[in-house]
């Protein structure tokens, strides 16, 4: 079923956001359609403190601008409350464990936590061991929450996400991973196209073709062709060093007015953010009318209001 067919229920089965992999479909319907209620609300000034009285905590072992200040936002607009968390500042910084912070942030009656660090286990394990919902505000493999901003911009966008091509430019990284799941799990056409040697994950590659269109090319006439939305993020992620002959291998995988040319007509420019101007995408391309990525951006807060209350609100 595509999303435009689908009648949102309200609900969904899980309690904690950790990858995408186990969720549905329909799961990702529901996050969207609530996205565009709550999105339909914020622009008319109309309340909406569906999460009065809960409580987020957000841990940050590495920067953030969007994810911090879209949670933070989003929790005060639903009528919640909001912790930020630096890794530097709490105890988990200094070697205290994942299993102890759980149990320790269990007791004091926190609704939520979102958490974006390195390893995708520590998400795993904080949702093992404590008693709250947890969102993955990013790991080095997934970063769902900006896919699931991005799939509803592109619904916004093209009216239905079924048949949508996306073809993602660059480093096989988190968001390569989480566009592939986001995309194969709502019928878009998902082509992720990168350097030998710099090629998604396989183990991910293959679970997101099995769920759906997905392929991943060296070749980027191949990715460009048909596409309709062309999608690029940084050559080094959070945590990675410098490396000049990964630069040189992406270069040529670069968004550029070229590659957009090879594109249907109106194909759109995507881009998490931040981004580096000059070296995965040109100022010609990101800053033209093409370039949706604000409203990206500002889809991160609708996005994540939908899927908190889906988690942390009534059942
Ligand atoms: N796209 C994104 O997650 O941005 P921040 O790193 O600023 O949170
Ligand atoms: N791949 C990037 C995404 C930033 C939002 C990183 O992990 O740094």
């Amino acid at each position: 079923m595509d999303i435009s067919s689908y009648k949102p229920k309200g609900r969904i089965e899980h309690k904690h956001l950790l990858n995408l992999l186990d969720y549905s479909s329909s799961d990702i319907y529901e996050i969207l359609h609530l996205a565009a209620s709550l999105k339909s609300a914020f622009r008319r000034g109309k309340k909406h403190e569906l999460l009065k009285g809960k409580t987020l905590a957000m841990i940050f072992s590495k920067s953030s601008t969007r994810t911090r200040v879209s949670f933070e936002m989003g929790m005060h607009q639903l009528g919640g409350h909001s912790l930020f968390l630096s890794s530097n500042d709490i105890q988990l910084g200094r070697g205290e464990t994942i299993e102890d912070t759980a149990r320790v942030l269990s007791r004091y009656g926190i609704d939520g936590v979102m958490i974006r660090t390195f390893k995708q286990s520590d998400v795993d394990m904080l949702a093992q061991y404590g008693t709250f919902s947890v969102i993955n505000g990013l790991t080095d493999d997934f970063h769902p929450c900006q896919a699931l901003a991005d799939i509803f911009t592109l619904w916004e966008t093209y009216g239905r996400l079924e048949g949508v091509k996306l073809s993602y430019f660059g480093d096989g990284n988190n968001m390569a991973h989480s566009l592939m799941l986001a995309g194969a799990k709502t019928g878009m056409k998902v082509c992720v196209c990168s350097p030998k040697g710099f090629e998604p994950n396989p183990d991910i590659v293959a679970a997101a073709k099995k769920i759906g269109d997905v392929t991943v090319t060296n070749s980027v006439e191949e990715a460009a062709k048909d596409a309709d939305a062309l999608y690029t993020d940084v050559f080094f992620s959070m945590g990675q060093a410098k490396d000049p002959a990964k630069e040189k291998a992406l270069m040529p995988y670069q968004v550029n007015g070229d590659v957009l040319a090879l594109a249907n007509k109106n194909a759109v420019f995507m881009h998490c953010l931040p981004a580096h101007r000059g070296e995965e995408v040109t100022v010609d391309v990101i800053d033209s009318s093409r370039s949706i990525i604000f409203e990206e951006a500002e889809n991160r807060l609708h996005a994540q209001k939908a899927v908190m209350c889906l988690l942390m609100g009534k059942k």
